[in-house]
């Protein structure tokens, strides 16, 4: 359940710093669209670069780019022309349009009516509509009663080429495009199941009612891997991976409908309740569970929640999600799921073309197991989380570690000097030789430059003072304990 709450979090630092900004704001703010400044792109890019050391390096995914557009066809045979909807309300009276699932949700969370709140996931469509209309709720807007209802298709439609009736639809998701070209890499590469496919990119989904900053956008990033596989065999060729230690690997999981909350378990336990229903599926499980830990996201802020049939997407025999919680409550940011051969054979039927492949000498039309991971989502999520409100110091400041910090070090001159500039010219200069992310800045006080390096995440500051000229020692400060230690340059 996400909860609205007032603006406390980062807002107050993503805003000064322009980490992202609201597209098109100096017109209209339509809804659902972000742009990212310097230091936001660095912190994203960084994230995808976990992402690829993980799944494209250690599982061996071949990385592809996609296309964007997908033809009607395409999404015909993928299911999300006549599936991909939400419930939406629309107002007789003054055209406003509401999600009517979060309508309800709300209407109940007012009235403290927690049961019913739990149970509208579980609910059709239809009942979702029923209980707007028998519980009379009111337009937000102008506080008419809602009594229209209709299921919104979030695809967003163009048209391909001029004067053509080919329509086009910005993708929904990255998959599709990895489903298409499975048949074509399977020829150009020699492919043996298991195999993976991964792809980042944008993908568009004409939200109803976008909000909460980056968690519901309508144009957003996705990191997917699709692992191809055939279910009748044994083989557990992972690349990098041994079965020991993914199955080894702890993690907190919330089983389907448990209102409790999570219980510790290994993936192996999981696997062997069935309900991880797959070694590949576990595989996936384990590089998303490394994934949350080498971006730093404190253990206690996360688990995996094993999705009930009812909200399972259309293509999915199983979904276990990754959940966040964050101060807009709890929040979906990555989902596992089993999607057979559903894909491969819905677009073998609609191109006409056999998707199967030969794998050790076998005809296959392979199963299918995925990890979609929001890449804004995730970004939002770990700065709400790590965000730390610290009085003492007098200032927020965000506790991202080296893998994601938009820089590793900032390199300091205590005061404006020449000598002092120029060597911390060459620190800086030094540090970029090395590869390791960094900036200089001479502007403001030393305590003014500790503060923006604190709140945009830099682990470490790094002071030229007078001693530098003489001994070539500097200090560097520590962000999480703001100690600083003497060093010698060449010990950085
Ligand atoms: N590919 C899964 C999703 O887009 O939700």
């Amino acid at each position: 359940m996400i909860v609205e709450r007032d603006d406390s979090g980062i807002t107050e630092i993503t805003t000064r710093r322009g980490i992202y900004i609201k597209a098109f704001d100096i017109y209209r703010d339509i809804g659902g669209f972000y742009d990212y400044g310097p230091i936001g792109l660095r912190i994203k890019r960084n994230i995808e670069s976990v992402w690829r050391s993980l799944f494209v390096d250690k599982l061996g995914a071949m990385e592809v780019e996609t296309s964007i557009m997908l033809p009607e066809p395409v999404l015909k045979s993928s299911g999300h022309l006549d599936t991909f909807t939400d419930p939406l309300a629309r107002c007789l009276n003054c055209g406003a349009t509401f999600r009517a699932d979060k309508l309800l949700e709300k209407f109940y969370e007012e009235k403290k009516d927690f049961a019913s709140l739990a149970s509208i996931k579980n609910m059709s469509k239809e009942e979702i509509e029923k209980a707007i209309l028998e519980n009379k709720i009111k337009c937000e807007k102008c506080g008419k009663e809602l009594k229209h209802l209709e299921d919104f298709n979030l695809l967003f439609k163009t048209s391909i080429g001029p004067f053509t009736a080919d329509s086009g639809f910005l993708r929904p998701e990255t998959a599709q495009g990895i489903f298409l070209d499975f048949k074509a890499l399977s020829k150009a590469y020699p492919i043996k199941l298991p195999a993976a496919v991964a792809q980042v990119g944008k993908v568009f989904r004409n939200e109803i009612s976008p909000r909460q900053q980056l968690i519901r956008l309508r144009e957003f990033s996705q990191m997917e891997t699709e692992l191809f596989f055939d279910p009748e065999s044994d083989r557990f060729d992972m690349n990098e991976i041994s079965i020991e230690e993914v199955i080894k690997k702890k993690v907190e999981f919330i089983d389907a409908g448990e209102p409790k909350g999570p219980r510790s378990a290994t993936i192996g336990m999981l696997f062997e309740e069935k309900k991880v229903p797959s070694k590949q599926f576990a595989t996936l499980v384990y590089l998303c569970a490394e994934m949350m830990d080498e971006i730093g996201l404190p253990k206690a802020a996360w688990s995996f929640r094993e999705i009930e049939k009812a909200e399972l997407p259309h293509y999915s025999r199983g979904n276990v999600d990754i959940e966040i919680q964050t101060s807009y409550g709890a929040v979906e940011v990555a989902g596992i799921a089993d999607r057979t051969n559903f894909d491969l054979k819905s677009h073998s039927e609609g191109s006409k073309n056999d998707l199967s492949i030969l794998s050790y000498g076998k005809k296959v039309l392979p199963h299918v197991v995925e990890a979609s991971i929001g890449l804004d989502r995730l970004m939002f999520c770990l700065l709400d989380t790590l965000v730390v409100n610290d009085r003492a110091r007098g200032w927020k400041w965000l506790r991202l570690n080296s893998n994601v910090a938009p820089y590793k070090y900032a390199v300091f001159p205590l005061q404006h000097d020449d000598e002092l500039e120029k060597r911390a010219h060459e620190v800086e200069h030094m540090l970029k030789e090395m590869k390791v992310r960094s900036y200089y800045s001479d502007t403001g006080s030393i305590g003014k430059r500790y503060a923006r390096a604190d709140e945009i995440g830099v682990p470490y500051c790094i002071t030229i003072d007078y001693d530098t000229l003489k001994d070539r020692t500097v200090t560097i400060r520590d962000r999480d304990t703001a100690e600083q230690k003497r060093v010698r340059i060449e010990e950085i």
